[in-house]
């Protein structure tokens, strides 16, 4: 018997100690007790870090779609699947079982078929949190195509470069969107970006807020006549364990996002264990991430994670502060929750309503609370934990990362004793080292380094999209055979692992990753603009924000700084979205500049935080002049 459940902490050490001693055994056993095969894999792992190559359950065939729906319908055709919760409170939750996503995802698959979608096809998918959005995306799954999810936040240059990058044949999306009180024209967005995409063939379109679009002809598709006209029985694809399921974008260190990838039969069992034991999910419970399907999060834990356990998973298309900042509450009360999945930003934002609109609300349904996205800081820490635990339920604070596909550090709820700010222990199977700049490990308790991983978990990465070079430079080659992360983290003295934040040119905003390469790329197009720096800062409720240094083109005339703050923020506005937009700017003439002429972002750092007593040895640069007039300059950043 594979332990897939664990419920207490002896019993975590000692699968943890199975899991590192036999990592095969182990997760032969969980794949082959706990899910559905069509045929059994030739050998369970293989594995080179220097090429970097990973291989689980090679030889395998499955379909993860199976898994999600088909198996449960004998034993759960008629719970709750999908709990959709609209954006607007007076509109109808839906509660989609499991036999109705069922029909709902064959009718979606055929359609993909009939518009020539096959296996391998690359389908992006941009759309609002509404139940098309998981269902397109096990549609995909169903049939093979590989489903790439864009953030419906995202702009339309953001979007067409993620079309291109994976050449997607067709895009999925809707008339537009609810948010809050606004609507989204997100049509719109997709026609611009379909200027230039010659990939693209085909254009699903979603009815959602009954708006007059253009519709291309030829191209554009309203859904819903095709799923009318659709069959609900479309046999599942057989895929192989290592094919990939989907891609997914993140920022790296240049303008070009990475299409991490992410393959079948590794990642479903990875996701589905994390989800069955970080979350202690139990039958009947309901479970609520609040997170986006757009990110790795609702990917993992709100569409195939909770599927493959037969769970009710909630899917919420609003915001957190519509109609009031007790909306949260509000649907916890309403439905229930039992396990509620959110980000610290999201925790801090209401933490700053104080405690009223929470006590309005009966949240004693609540057994688990959870964190991801970046470090919890104690205060938002405490305040979760005494005003929506009632310091009952514990916290989890999960470390992972996109392209690690699945939760990699964290506490088990009832199990691992919590401690404020601390993700605490490595999860199952996962062996996680710190380094130093030496690239020596460092060995015992109470230390700190870089957080690598040196073995090989189930749903990992396994390249980037058409880029495994980059794949392999971005994160195998700064440690000698291990992943590096690009955090640092430290270990106390019990061994409880704390991150403490990147520690490398990404910058995390309210939880989103952003990187400062894309947006300085962004801010250059502006004709007034010479160069720029981005750097991040302390903000009480987005964790980090961002500060830019610009530097403008010498032209002899004057130009309107707040126009030109305007202006840049607009840019990046259309390239990347509103989510990267600059809180601080700051005009300077230089910018500090090692010998080689690498941007000092350290020094940066430290003056956009106000910290300019320590700003180390500044003697070495190209121009140490420039460094007291940058620190003059900041009572003019705006
Ligand atoms: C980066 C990954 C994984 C889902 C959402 C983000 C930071 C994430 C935590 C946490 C401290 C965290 C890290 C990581 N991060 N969770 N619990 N504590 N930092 O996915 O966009 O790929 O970002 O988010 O810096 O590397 P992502």
């Amino acid at each position: 018997m594979s332990n897939y459940h664990i419920k207490h902490l002896e019993e975590y050490y000692q699968v943890y100690r199975k899991s590192i001693r036999e990592p095969e055994n182990f997760w032969e056993e969980v794949a082959e007790e706990h899910f559905m095969w069509q045929k059994k894999w030739e050998k369970v792992l293989s594995w080179d870090f220097t090429k970097p190559e990973v291989k689980w359950f090679e030889g395998a065939q499955l379909n993860i779609t199976e898994n999600c729906i088909d198996r449960h319908l004998a034993t759960r055709g008629n719970k709750t699947a999908i709990l959709f919760e609209p954006n607007d409170p007076n509109e109808e939750a839906q509660h989609i079982t499991y036999k109705e996503l069922s029909e709902r995802v064959n009718k979606f698959a055929n359609v993909l078929k009939n518009q020539g979608i096959g296996k391998g096809d690359r389908v992006c998918i941009y759309l609002p949190m509404i139940p098309e959005l998981a269902i397109s995306v096990l549609a995909c799954a169903r049939i093979g195509a590989i489903h790439s999810v864009v953030f419906a936040g995202f702009s339309s240059t953001a979007l067409s470069t993620r079309i291109n990058d994976s050449e997607c044949k067709m895009v999925i999306t809707s008339d537009g969107s609810f948010r809050g009180a606004k609507t989204i024209d997100l049509k719109g967005i997709v026609d611009e970006a379909l200027k230039d995409t010659p990939c693209v063939q085909t254009v699903l379109v979603a009815k959602r807020i009954d708006s007059i679009i253009h519709m291309e002809s030829d191209r554009d598709k309203w859904l819903q006549p095709l799923l009318d006209d659709a069959s609900s029985d479309c046999k599942a694809e057989v895929m192989n364990a290592e094919d990939p399921l989907f891609i997914l974008y993140t920022s790296g260190s240049t303008g070009m996002p990475k299409g991490m990838v992410h393959t079948t039969g590794g990642y479903m069992v990875y996701t589905a264990y994390t989800f069955k034991n970080v979350f202690q999910y139990r039958e009947d419970d309901i479970y609520w991430c609040t997170a986006d399907i757009g990110w790795i999060t609702g990917h993992s834990y709100i569409v195939y994670g909770p599927l493959a356990n037969g769970a009710t998973t909630v899917m919420f298309e609003g915001v957190p502060s519509y109609p009031d900042f007790g909306r949260f509450w509000e649907i916890v009360e309403k439905h229930k929750i039992n396990q509620f999945y959110t980000a610290p930003t999201a925790i801090r934002a209401l933490a700053k309503q104080g405690s009223e609109l929470v006590e309005k609300y009966d949240l004693s349904s609540l057994k688990t609370l959870g964190s991801v996205g970046e470090p919890i800081n104690e205060e938002a820490w405490h305040w979760y934990n005494d005003n929506i635990g009632k310091k009952k339920s514990p916290i989890v604070d999960t470390w992972w990362q996109t392209e690690t596909g699945g939760i990699m550090i964290t506490p088990i709820p009832f199990v691992t004793p919590t401690k404020p700010t601390y993700a605490t222990l490595p999860f199952i199977g996962i062996q996680p080292a710190l380094m130093d700049e030496n690239g020596q490990e460092i060995r015992g308790n109470q230390v700190d380094g870089r957080l690598c991983i040196k073995f090989p978990w189930p749903s990992m990465a396994r390249t980037i999209w058409g880029n495994h070079q980059r794949y392999r430079d971005t994160y195998f080659s700064a440690f000698e055979n291990k992943y590096f992360t690009g955090d640092g983290a430290l270990r106390d003295e019990v061994g409880y692992y704390r991150i403490t934040g990147r520690v490398d040119d990404v910058i995390i905003v309210s939880g989103h990753n952003l990187g400062t390469a894309p947006i300085e790329d962004a801010v250059n197009e502006h004709p007034a603009v010479a160069e720029s720096a981005i750097v991040g800062f302390p903000h009480d409720v987005k964790g980090n924000a961002l500060y830019g240094y610009v530097i403008l083109k010498d032209t002899g005339e004057s130009r309107d700084h707040n126009n030109l703050r305007k202006e840049i923020n607009q840019i990046i506005t259309e390239h990347i979205g509103p989510i990267a937009k600059l809180d601080k700017i700051q005009f300077t003439q230089g910018l500090p500049k090692t010998r080689s002429g690498k941007i000092m972002r350290r020094i940066l750092r430290k003056i956009a935080c106000n910290d300019t007593t320590n700003l180390g040895d500044t003697s070495t640069l190209l121009n140490p002049e420039v460094v007291q007039s940058i620190i003059d300059g900041t009572k003019n950043s705006n």
